[in-house]
């Protein structure tokens, strides 16, 4: 069944020119635009063909799915340095997030407060104001006007009234990477938690949840991790699972899910009480099959592979004089650089019209190499702006 997708255990491919001759659109486009979603791998076509193929030969593959969903749960634990039973296997990262949220105690006590970092996904944000239904508050962290948010903001935004501080580890919108280990320290003085949504960073960044101390971390494999949408994880850290009980559940999340049993709420031991219904069996094959590649590649080789394709486009943005929006500090970012432009929505077209592919968010360019992208690609993409020079701010 598993055909010659990448397995764990394959032969490895060095970021670059071996790992892009599995990605088509390399033939045809240029593409930079890993931030909103990764390239579609001929292994990833290869793995929605099997799901369809076994579909279609034995009917429901019950059994087999649930060993796939349980191969996925273990492949984002190596991702991020977690066992298997401190990770959920979610539909998105909004799924995981409402489910840890939901079993915040938020209307009890004095800890009601949830402090977000101004660079969250909308999504974070906006589960964290619905909880005001239930008596939360909200407490937004502000970034400076280099994009970066210096501790001093936290340390000031959480006390004894929180109960969990949200930090993304790299903003979607500026490619600002926070310092997500510090702000858990310092949360964790305080006795709150820490909620790393890190989607654009798995797969780009090497992610270890044991060195940054996070309570909680999610992803999903769209981005950097090369699947498609429809599938997330919420890593949930051993020691606290038992204690939280979330009321967004469902029947994938009982202790035991063949018992069918309606009449009471037993969540698994595990992080499984994160899940919550069928999973979602194709892009779980899908999902194996991109996150199989990236660890063929290895993420510590694509973050340095990433950082030297950044260090090429910094430095020829800065030939442009081009104003770029993302930290400089190499700490700071992440694989995600972004631009400031006059008018980026002519700006994407106009690259688009040149078969380079890039996105924009808050009047930036978004521009995010990946493991397949090469110097050429860097250099098409510098000369193509060097062309359209007005539309850079
Ligand atoms: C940082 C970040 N978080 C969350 C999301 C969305 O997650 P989901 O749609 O899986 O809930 C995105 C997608 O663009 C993102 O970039």
């Amino acid at each position: 069944m598993a055909g010659d997708v990448v397995r764990v255990g394959a032969p490895g491919y060095a970021p670059g020119a071996a790992i892009r001759q599995r990605f088509p659109i390399f033939e045809h486009t240029t593409y930079v635009n890993s931030c909103s979603q990764g390239a579609l791998s001929e292994d990833v076509r290869r793995a929605y063909g099997e799901y369809l193929d076994g579909w279609d030969l034995h009917g429901a593959a019950w059994e087999h799915w649930v060993e796939r969903a349980e191969a996925a749960r273990a492949a984002f634990a190596r991702l991020v340095n977690a066992t298997p039973d401190e990770i959920a296997v979610t539909t998105s990262v909004t799924q995981g997030v409402n489910a840890v949220v939901s079993a915040l105690p938020l209307e009890l006590g004095e800890r009601r407060r949830i402090v977000i970092s101004e660079l969250e996904f909308p999504t974070v944000g906006q589960i964290a104001h619905a909880q005001e239904l239930r008596g939360a508050e909200v407490v937004h962290v502000r970034p400076e006007r280099d994009g970066t948010i210096p501790l001093e903001r936290f340390d000031e935004a959480i006390d004894e009234r929180t109960a969990l501080v949200c930090c993304t580890t790299v903003s979607y919108r500026t490619g600002t990477r926070l310092d997500v280990a510090e702000v858990a320290r310092l949360a964790h003085e305080r006795g709150a938690r820490v909620l790393a949504d890190s989607y654009q960073a798995a797969g780009s960044i090497a992610l270890d949840v044991r060195a940054l101390d996070v309570d909680f971390l999610t992803a999903g494999t769209v981005k950097y991790l090369l699947a498609s949408a429809g599938l997330g994880f919420l890593y949930c850290r051993s020691e606290l699972v038992e204690e939280l009980l979330p009321v967004q559940t469902g029947w994938f999340a009982d202790e035991d899910i063949f018992q069918m049993d309606i009449s009471d709420y037993s969540p698994h031991a595990s992080a499984r009480r994160f899940d919550a219904g069928t999973p979602p069996v194709p892009n779980i094959y899908a999902g194996l099959a991109g996150m199989a590649l990236v660890e063929a590649a290895g993420v510590d080789a694509i973050e340095a592979h990433v950082r030297g394709l950044n260090e090429r486009l910094l430095a020829g943005l800065d030939e442009l004089g081009a104003s770029v929006a993302t930290p400089r500090a190499e700490e700071r970012r992440g694989a995600l650089i972004c631009v400031r432009s006059t008018d980026v929505g002519a700006l994407v077209q106009a690259l688009q019209e040149e078969s380079i592919v890039t996105s924009s968010r808050d009047g930036n360019l978004r521009i995010s190499p990946h493991v397949y992208n090469v110097d050429e690609d860097v250099d098409r993409v510098l000369e193509a702006l060097g062309r359209h020079r007005h539309l850079l701010a």
